[in-house]
């Protein structure tokens, strides 16, 4: 395992319960735009990938025949599992393993979904890759995340401010960036939504247990943040009310 991948596995090992509590993981008009883009059919087989506290699967599990959940932190499956029996959600398969190497037969899933994960992982194009592969002809891949914008440098700053307060989070990209990558996997993008939610830094900081050092050099990122990154992050207030925005997109595609 890759130590971006291993300290992916560490940190969500370690604030497992935090993400099935998280209300911005727990629902929301994203969740039900992926759900919706899904068009789930009652006959089919489903994969979540890297599905945390299990949000999205158990969101989709009763509308499909069969549902797999798959991640690659054994304490975020077991809190997923946790959550589905809460609910009474049954028949999800959960499954340890790497959204870049899937442990399954080509064309075994009607339908592939990621939620707020992909920017986690070092090489998105092979996870796509790999969603080609375990899908049926026809099936259809519903991805939602974070994105940046499409201009270089303020994307870099995005993400760099994201890295601070996670060291876990590897580069979100661009909804066009994302296009392209679905594309060269040989899928076809299709509708594209996009979505912002305004955050309170204390409590984006607070879920990954930031240090005060930390918050405060977010706090002086975002002081001297260029226009573009302003722009896009929108600051708001100071001190325990300072927020800004958080841009994510859900995309559809199809395997031809
Ligand atoms: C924020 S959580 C996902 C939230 C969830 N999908 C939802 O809808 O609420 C991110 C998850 O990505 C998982 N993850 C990170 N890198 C991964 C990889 N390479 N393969 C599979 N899962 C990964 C982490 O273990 C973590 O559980």
């Amino acid at each position: 395992m890759t130590d971006s991948k291993a300290l992916s596995r560490e940190r969500f090992a370690e604030h497992a319960d935090e993400y099935v509590r998280s209300a911005a993981h727990a629902g929301g008009a994203d969740l039900e735009k992926l759900v919706e883009l899904t068009r789930a059919q009652p006959q089919w087989v489903a994969l979540d990938v890297a599905t945390g506290g299990g949000h999205t699967a158990i969101a989709v599990a009763p509308l499909v025949a069969g549902m797999v959940a798959l991640d690659l932190t054994p304490e975020m499956l077991d809190a997923a599992r946790g959550l589905a029996d809460e609910r009474a959600v049954a028949g999800i398969e959960f499954v340890l393993g790497d959204a870049e190497a899937l442990p399954f037969e080509d064309d075994s899933f009607d339908l592939v979904t990621c939620r707020i994960a992909a920017h986690h992982f070092p090489d998105v194009q092979r996870f796509v890759d790999e969603t080609a592969r375990v899908l049926k002809p026809g099936g259809r891949f519903v991805l939602q995340d974070q994105c940046v914008p499409e201009n270089t440098v303020s994307a870099a700053f995005v993400n760099l401010f994201d890295r601070m307060r996670d060291p876990s989070h590897h580069r979100a990209l661009s909804s066009d960036a994302w296009a392209e990558v679905i594309r060269r996997a040989g899928l076809t993008p299709g509708e594209v939504v996009h979505f912002e939610t305004r955050m309170g830094l204390d409590e984006w900081t607070r879920m990954q247990s930031c240090t005060p050092e930390t918050v405060t050099r977010l706090r002086e990122m975002l002081a001297d943040a260029s226009e573009g990154a302003l722009e896009w992050m929108a600051p708001e207030g100071e001190g325990a009310l300072q927020s800004f925005l958080v841009r994510q997109f859900v995309i559809a595609a199809d395997k031809p």
